[in-house]
């Protein structure tokens, strides 16, 4: 917890807000962001591009966190967003983004989300496989419209992280690949097509990657198939889209460079390539989600029962859990945890944060060094602000937490908590 803004009451303070005040008003689960944290982070991403002066977008992976309020907040800032489906996409339009700040992922997405992006004319579809190319030729041709695309290829790069989250490497199921001439196929039937307008082109290595080299490499790769492309089909692309994944930390192991010098060797690294092309220079785009909502928000329980066996075990519950935090059992990820009232208070037992959910992997963290406890004490565990309340479900019909955005002593509550009528509601036989 050394990292953490602690108030004169020594009390854990969230975008100037007292944690247990928070807890007071809101309850517990509670999920509360840190709203500056989230515009310091875009600001440094957007300023590593106008330092180097290249052209730029960076849209937000909105499947980090897709509240309404968080796709008006990037929205302000001047952000483009990604969705992967079309509940994003609806969730996107509503929270005002614009929609040809849009862009629309995705390894199968169904003709009806297809129709739904055509229909709100948005900024570009990213093309994954043929099958798409053919659904979205017939609804281009069957209303008479037009898309920008960009055509996302897999780099065969692999890179080092979970792989469940690694999608570059050539057996990933994302995206054409390249050396089978998959890619170049792809691109023809594009070209060929009046409908569709290719932008660009797209890569996405990984998630959660803290090592720079990976994305230099993929660049490398990303432009030597734009000097393929030009020389063999004239193509001349106007993105050049090199995906997320940027780390962040969790707990003190993790050591992730700032976004503005991560994003600058990128930048730079693309310069170079391309001017050793002497290929025009394309807009760069990347797509941050976990760096922009990540380390911004703090999950705050109550702490109920415990079990020790001297020994043994010794483990301590919360009223959360893998519902609304399924990282850690799914991806062995590794959180920190501290009493919100004393957040630097001494160590004095390790113990196991389990949540009330009925199942033995539902773990929080594996060995937290905490203060001695006593039910009722709030436990605060940082940087679950990307993938928690997205992945979150209601597993043994637990209601999904509130989400409050804290900034300059102010909370707002943004998603309230749902209540045991809400989730009944697709419930039909009463
Ligand atoms: N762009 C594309 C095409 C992606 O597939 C992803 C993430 C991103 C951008 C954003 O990646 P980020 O900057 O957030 O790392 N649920 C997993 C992460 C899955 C990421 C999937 N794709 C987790 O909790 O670690």
């Amino acid at each position: 917890a050394d990292t953490v803004a602690i108030n004169q009451s020594g009390h854990l303070e969230i975008g100037g807000v007292d944690s247990l005040k928070l807890v007071k008003q809101f309850g517990t689960p509670l999920i509360a962001y840190d709203v500056k944290q989230i515009k310091a982070k875009i600001k440094h991403f957007k300023q590593a591009f106008e330092t180097a002066k290249v052209p730029f977008r960076v849209t937000y992976a909105s499947k980090a966190f897709s509240a309404l309020a968080m796709y008006r907040l990037v929205a302000s800032q001047g952000l483009g967003c990604d969705v992967v489906s079309g509940g994003e996409l609806y969730a996107a339009l509503k929270g005002g983004m614009p929609a040809k700040m849009i862009e629309f992922h995705g390894n199968n997405k169904l003709p009806a989300e297809l129709e739904m992006a055509v229909d709100a004319q948005i900024g570009c579809i990213v093309i994954d496989n043929f099958q798409e190319i053919d659904f979205l030729d017939e609804i281009l041709t069957r209303k008479q419209t037009k898309i920008p695309v960009v055509l996302r290829v897999a780099p065969g790069i692999e890179a080092e992280t979970h792989r469940y989250i690694s999608t570059g490497q050539q057996n990933s199921k994302f995206g054409f690949d390249i050396l089978s001439g998959q890619a170049d196929q792809a691109l023809q039937q594009l070209l060929a097509n009046p409908r569709m307008k290719v932008r660009g082109v797209h890569c996405h290595i990984g998630s959660q990657i803290f090592a720079v080299n990976g994305f230099l490499m993929a660049a490398d790769k990303m432009v030597e198939l734009l000097k393929n492309w030009h020389d063999r089909f004239n193509f001349e692309a106007e993105i050049l889209n090199l995906g997320g994944g940027f780390g962040t930390r969790y707990t003190n192991e993790d050591q992730p460079l700032p976004p503005e010098e991560f994003t600058t060797k990128i930048i730079q690294e693309v310069k170079k390539r391309i001017q050793a092309v002497k290929l025009p220079l394309p807009e760069i785009w990347i797509e941050p989600g976990r760096a922009l909502a990540g380390e911004a928000a703090t999950t705050l329980y109550t702490i109920g029962s415990r079990k020790d066996v001297e020994g043994v075990c010794h483990f301590l519950a919360v009223d959360g859990g893998m519902g609304d935090n399924i990282r850690p059992a799914l991806y062995q990820a590794k959180y920190e945890a501290f009493l919100a009232a004393k957040p630097r208070a001494l160590d004095e037992q390790v113990v196991t944060v389990v949540g009330k959910y009925c199942e033995s992997g539902d773990v929080l963290v594996r060995d937290a060094a905490l203060p001695n406890t006593h039910p009722g004490d709030i436990l605060a565990i940082p940087s679950t602000g990307a993938y928690g309340y997205t992945m979150a479900s209601n597993y043994n019909r637990n209601p999904r937490p509130a989400v409050v955005f804290c900034e300059n002593g102010q909370a707002k509550l943004v998603i309230r908590r749902e209540t045991y009528a809400d989730m009944l509601n697709c419930d039909v036989v009463k």
